[in-house]
């Protein structure tokens, strides 16, 4: 029981329950992984989608540091970061992942990189200079633990990114077609920091924000690349319709152009002014 005058850690939980795409469950989560590994590589998992944070995460790296990234994923942080840093552990669940993240570092001759397939918080991991969870933290209804074994294995900084609630132009009409909104809905930055804050641990929050682009030569392409994964096609092709107003035309296509914001919850060892 939590003797803090405000529960962010019961907060947590109780929003990742009630989130419409949870996969608490680490067999049902690996098996959707296992799925749309590929799939997430193209929609969101490429370096371009996230410069700023990737930017924010290097600006805390020296060229002797080893990193740490857990829910590595297909590696759009790892790879990139690999070349600021000494070595990078890339640890993930899913082995659909992390064969996708192997394959590209090999391809772009990324040789400092080591795979780790286990399950956060219980794998068992040395510390590391920085350690970096990006969007990967959304299964642990035990986020205070899951935040302690973080801060365990952080010998100079934590980075935690996730949602911030913003809302992108498409959300009304996506709500519309699909139901319930599965991305983040709430500050989830606030209460990882809330979470850390708990604990006795002052960190920083920043926001960043990126500019998406969703290019197409369609509408259809862009309603294709924007639909949960296995929409049937005639829905695609609705929304398409619906999505136009939202596009603009660009070369020989068109673009879907949104902001999207993401929070950055950053906790640095040697911070001397931790709460008590
Ligand atoms: C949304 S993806 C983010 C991947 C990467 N960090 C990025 O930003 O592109 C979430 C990743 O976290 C991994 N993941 C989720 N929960 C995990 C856990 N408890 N232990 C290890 N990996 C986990 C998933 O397998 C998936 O690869």
């Amino acid at each position: 029981m939590s003797t803090s005058p405000i529960d962010f850690v019961a907060a947590w939980a109780a929003a990742m329950r009630r989130r419409p795409s949870k996969r608490l469950d680490p067999a049902e989560d690996r098996a959707f992984w296992q799925q749309y590994a590929a799939e997430y590589d193209v929609r969101a998992g490429s370096a371009g989608a996230v410069p700023r944070c990737l930017a924010l995460v290097a600006g805390l790296l020296g060229p002797d540091d080893t990193l740490l990234d857990v829910g590595a994923g297909t590696g759009r942080f790892t790879l990139p970061l690999a070349r600021h840093v000494r070595s990078v552990t890339a640890l993930d669940q899913s082995a659909a992942m992390l064969d996708m993240l192997e394959r590209k570092a090999s391809l772009h001759g990324i040789t400092n990189i080591r795979r780790v397939e286990a399950d956060w918080p219980n794998a068992s991991v040395e510390p590391h200079d920085v350690v970096l969870a990006a969007w990967s933290l959304y299964r642990q209804l035990d986020i205070g633990a899951a935040l302690a074994r973080l801060v365990a294995v952080t010998r100079r900084t934590l980075v935690v990114l996730d949602g911030v609630g913003n809302d992108p132009p498409h959300r009304p009409l996506f709500e519309r077609y699909f139901g319930a909104w599965s991305e983040s809905e709430l500050p989830n930055h606030l209460y990882l920091a809330g979470a850390l804050w708990q604990q006795g641990l002052l960190a920083e929050v920043r926001i960043v924000t990126e500019t998406r682009i969703i290019a197409g030569e369609t509408a259809h392409a862009i309603a294709g690349q924007l639909a949960p994964l296995n929409t049937p096609p005639e829905v695609v092709t609705a929304l398409a319709y619906d999505l136009a107003p939202l596009l603009a035309p660009h070369e020989d296509g068109y673009r879907y152009v949104y902001q999207q914001a993401a929070g950055a919850v950053i906790w640095h060892a040697d911070c001397e002014t931790q709460r008590r």
